[in-house]
């Protein structure tokens, strides 16, 4: 695992969209070669799409040639709804770029019956060659997608009820009432995130910092289901100093004398076109 520390949240967004162009060129996608990405929703990634937006205009990446897949989506709020994580996807980011709308993939929460419609999303990854990049968010409580703690660590897209935790920490964005935000969410297992060749996790701010702690000092543990990438060969955690409170001076101090080494990963970004 690698752990990228930097000093903001901005410079985690930034070293983020610059990493994900430099794996799409890198990869060089083209009409049957289409680069597969799993994408996050929520306040973290936020930046990260305003960037993304900002190089695509500046012609440093296209979208044309790539396939989204995002982690999750509530149940029972139509795609229309502000808080709907397609809204979501749609206004902060695929409405800006050339991407096409056949290509993007969300977990319909509206879906007649959900089970099927969880395992319609599984066979799609499937077929469509299994993801590059999934990148990630984690809520306070260590889930990664929608996967609250308990939950398996080798588990695909289900149906999940939200952590209390979870109800709380995502009211600010339903007038703060918990009580409006949805019970249960759509979302692709920890065994779904592992399959992707490459993982990347956004965490900043201080909220964060106790379940980074358990994802890197502690033992792999179904309570924070974070902690599960561990086992994955390629996973980058990419996290601002606030994050970092709970973790020992000499794990910090340690992953940041590698940051140079970290910093080779994205120093091609603005040498090479796309
Ligand atoms: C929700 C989403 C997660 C996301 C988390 C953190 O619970 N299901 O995928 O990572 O929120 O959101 P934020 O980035 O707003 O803290």
């Amino acid at each position: 695992m690698r752990l990228v520390i930097l000093p903001t949240p901005n410079e985690v967004t930034e070293w983020s969209a610059k990493y994900l162009v430099q794996k799409v060129r890198d990869f060089k996608p083209g009409p049957n070669r289409y680069f597969n990405l799993g994408l996050p929703s929520g306040s973290t990634p936020m930046g990260m799409y305003k960037k993304l937006i900002e190089f695509f205009i500046a012609g440093k990446i296209s979208f044309k040639f790539i396939r989204t897949f995002n982690m999750d989506e509530y149940v029972d709020l139509p795609e229309d709804h502000p808080q709907s994580f397609h809204y979501y996807m749609w206004q902060n980011f695929f409405k800006h770029i050339d991407i096409k709308p056949e290509n993007c993939n969300l977990l319909n929460g509206m879906a007649e019956d959900l089970e099927v419609e969880c395992a319609r999303y599984e066979k799609l990854i499937h077929d469509s060659g299994g993801i590059h990049l999934f990148i990630g968010g984690i809520g306070p409580d260590g889930h990664i997608a929608f996967n609250e703690p308990g939950s398996s660590l080798v588990s695909r897209t289900r149906v999940k009820t939200l952590a209390q935790a979870t109800l709380e920490a995502n009211a600010r964005f339903f007038d703060g009432d918990f009580n409006k935000v949805p019970k249960s969410a759509l979302t692709v297992g920890v065994g779904t995130v592992m399959d992707a060749a490459e993982v990347m996790i956004l965490v900043t701010g201080v909220s964060k910092a106790m379940a980074l702690y358990k994802a890197v000092e502690e033992g792999v543990n179904h309570m924070w289901t974070v902690s599960a990438f561990q086992q994955h060969p390629r996973t980058i955690l990419l996290c601002d100093d606030s994050a970092t409170q709970e973790l020992k001076v000499k794990t910090v101090n340690y992953f940041k004398g590698l940051n140079s080494l970290h910093n080779k990963l994205i120093e091609n970004f603005d040498k090479e076109e796309p």
